[in-house]
């Protein structure tokens, strides 16, 4: 029997990886180009962290975690990136750098969810997390590099949609948990198990819960209204209204969402999410994020506004597939196929050319010289360097332009000239 891979795990494959550096790369120009540098947190942390970081009661920590136990101590593979760069953040002192500081990161995610087209339990991300900075201009700031991060990917503009909503302080989310307790306190027996757990521990996560039953429900009460109305009125609206008129002058347009709460406990005041409009779906959010100024406290360190947002590469992948087939359907570059019955002299020559700049594949089995054309071919080798029986015995290498056919025979002393001037 062979063994497959974890479900939900799936494997990228070289004809994907082009793809993929592209993505990639095209993300980390477009954020240091805004003053963001790179930092890679360890996927494995202190299962603690996403405890008090993301919440306790989130579904994230509740059921989604892959944790191990290795001495007592339990650690979990990261579910999401924001945790992880506040711990090293702290860690390392980055606090006592001058304010903002900006950073971004990209890798591997692990969320124990149903697998289904657009959902994985290992996933990719790409994120920012701008700390020190409190003002309507960082949301803004954050917002208008994910919208730059969009453009980059040569995704069209109206196949994205951009929501908003406030959140609120922590007194605004008492408030409203409150608000939720005294509402559903005589519909204990509609609602689900998890939310009966919620109502105890964080009654805002009821807003998140995905049974048809209680979303119902929820929306008869009018809960999200209630939400929007008590943030409304409390300190958080200004700054908030700030960031919209922000976003208005930018020319970004986006859509005030009241129900948008986020599945993570550790948001306040501004949050967002950007959904493709079609192609995806029902998973169709491919960025989330906002601001959180409570975390860095919460998790030891010293007082810091914070705000950010992380892109699924999964969902990206499969919008720039759609749209961008030609850009990003590039098979791995080959300049040279190299093919002697002389392993030696191939793969030495092969590493030559490979020092002057070259992408070189080698013959690794002994062929007819019309068989290793055909490879080359189907490489998508632009020369081939071959030496045959006769070659070999003369000391020299046929040069074969697969594009034109024209070749010419050249001594092997004078190759790394004729490659070096090409
Ligand atoms: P999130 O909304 O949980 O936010 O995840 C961000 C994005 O990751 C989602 O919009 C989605 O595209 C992708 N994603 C999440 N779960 C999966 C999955 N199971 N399979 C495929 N893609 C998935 C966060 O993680 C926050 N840390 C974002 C943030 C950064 N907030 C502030 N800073």
């Amino acid at each position: 029997m062979p063994i497959n891979a974890v479900k939900g795990m799936p494997d990228i494959l070289p004809v994907d990886s082009a793809a993929w550096q592209q993505i990639e790369q095209a993300f980390t120009e477009t954020v240091s180009r805004a003053g963001y540098g790179l930092i890679r947190p360890p996927l494995l942390e202190n299962t603690e962290l996403f405890e008090r970081g993301v919440g306790d009661s989130t579904d994230i920590v509740t059921k989604e975690m892959f944790t191990i136990e290795r001495e007592h101590r339990r650690m979990t593979l990261r579910p999401e990136g924001t945790a992880g760069v506040v711990r090293a953040f702290i860690e390392h002192g980055l606090s006592r750098r001058p304010k903002p500081v900006r950073l971004a990161y990209l890798g591997p995610m692990f969320r124990y969810e149903r697998p289904q087209a657009g959902r994985q339990r290992q996933f990719h991300q790409a994120g920012v997390e701008l700390f020190g900075v409190d003002s309507a201009a960082a949301d803004v700031e954050v917002i208008q590099l994910a919208m730059a991060v969009i453009r980059a990917w040569q995704i069209p503009p109206e196949r994205c949609v951009l929501s908003v909503n406030n959140v609120g302080t922590p007194e605004d989310r008492n408030t409203f948990s409150e608000a939720i307790r005294a509402s559903l306190a005589s519909f204990d027996h509609k609602i689900c198990p998890d939310c009966r757990a919620r109502l105890i521990k964080n009654p805002i996560r009821v807003l998140d819960c995905k049974v048809d039953s209680c979303k119902s429900l929820y929306g008869e009460l009018k809960l999200s209204e209630k939400l929007a109305e008590i943030v409304a009125d409390g300190d958080s609206q200004p700054a908030f209204e700030q960031t919209c008129l922000l976003l208005g002058d930018l020319a970004i347009t986006y859509t005030l969402n009241s129900g948008l709460v986020r599945g993570l406990d550790y948001y306040t005041r501004t949050v967002f999410e950007i959904t493709a409009t079609s192609g995806l779906g029902s998973q169709n959010a491919v960025c989330g994020g906002g601001r959180y100024n409570q975390l860095v406290a919460q998790l030891g360190g010293p007082p810091t506004p914070a705000v950010g947002f992380a892109f699924g590469l999964e969902r990206i992948l499969s919008l720039c597939n759609e749209f961008n087939r030609e850009a990003f359907c590039l098979k791995p570059a080959v300049d040279i196929f190299v093919a002697s019955d002389n392993a030696s002299a191939a793969l030495q020559i092969a590493e030559m050319l490979r020092n002057l700049g070259k992408f070189v594949t080698v013959a690794l089995e002994s062929k007819p010289i019309g068989k290793w054309l055909e490879q080359a071919n189907k490489q998508g080798a632009t020369t081939a360097l071959l030496q045959g029986e006769n070659e070999r015995a003369a000391g020299a290498w046929i040069i074969k332009d697969l594009q034109s056919g024209h070749q010419q025979v050249y001594e092997h002393s004078g190759l790394q000239h004729y490659f070096s001037s090409q």
